[in-house]
């Protein structure tokens, strides 16, 4: 099984992050789901962590996920990688290319089309790629709007997985967004 590295690059593990990062390891399983650059122990219950970042470690063939990569991800592509590497970013609109900054090591990186997804939802996506689903035969929504109380809402400008017909979302995170009024 491949291993999904996510190279924690927020200030903080804030709530949300651990939403998503707990959404992740549902879908890929607290063995093949590395988080680095934190020691936090909520995320220790669900996954391996490093307290090192990704540039102090070796990797079995990695490779990075970053939206501006001019190649896109296919199945036979990755099957070729044992290791994919994400940032964990929440992600700025106009997105602000953190993945190409802060993700610099110089291994192949591979997009997964042009717009940009939340963690969770291209790290879903890749694990659908590595067990053959190729992009073209998943279905995608971009941007929600999430009402958090009467005439106020906020949007993720985010592309997100469509499962049955409806974005897939982390569990908890529209109550966590309603509660915190936005991240
Ligand atoms: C919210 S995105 C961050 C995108 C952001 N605009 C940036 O500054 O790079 C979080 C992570 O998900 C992965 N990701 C999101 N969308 C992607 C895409 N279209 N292609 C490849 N990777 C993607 C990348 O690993 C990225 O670091």
């Amino acid at each position: 099984m491949p291993l999904f590295v996510i190279e924690h690059l927020e200030p903080k593990v804030y709530p949300w992050c651990i939403l998503e990062y707990k959404h992740i390891s549902s879908v890929v399983r607290k063995n093949n789901l590395l988080i680095t650059k934190t020691a936090n122990k909520k995320l220790a219950t669900f996954a391996k962590t490093s307290k090192k970042s990704i540039n102090e470690l070796t990797f079995d063939t990695p490779c990075i996920l970053d939206p501006e990569a001019k190649e896109t991800l296919t199945p036979k592509i990755a099957a070729t990688y044992h290791s994919f590497i994400f940032g964990g970013i929440l992600g700025d609109y106009p997105p602000r290319k953190r993945t190409q900054e802060e993700v610099k090591l110089p291994y192949p990186r591979y997009n997964l089309g042009k717009e940009q997804m939340s963690t969770d939802t291209a790290v879903i996506v890749t694990h659908n790629i590595v067990n053959g689903t190729p992009l073209e035969k998943m279905h995608f929504q971009d941007g929600i709007e999430i009402d958090i109380k009467k005439g106020e809402s906020i949007q993720l400008p985010y592309r997100y997985l469509l499962v049955n017909g409806k974005p897939m979302l982390p569990p908890g995170l529209v109550q966590l967004l309603k509660k915190q009024k936005g991240f």
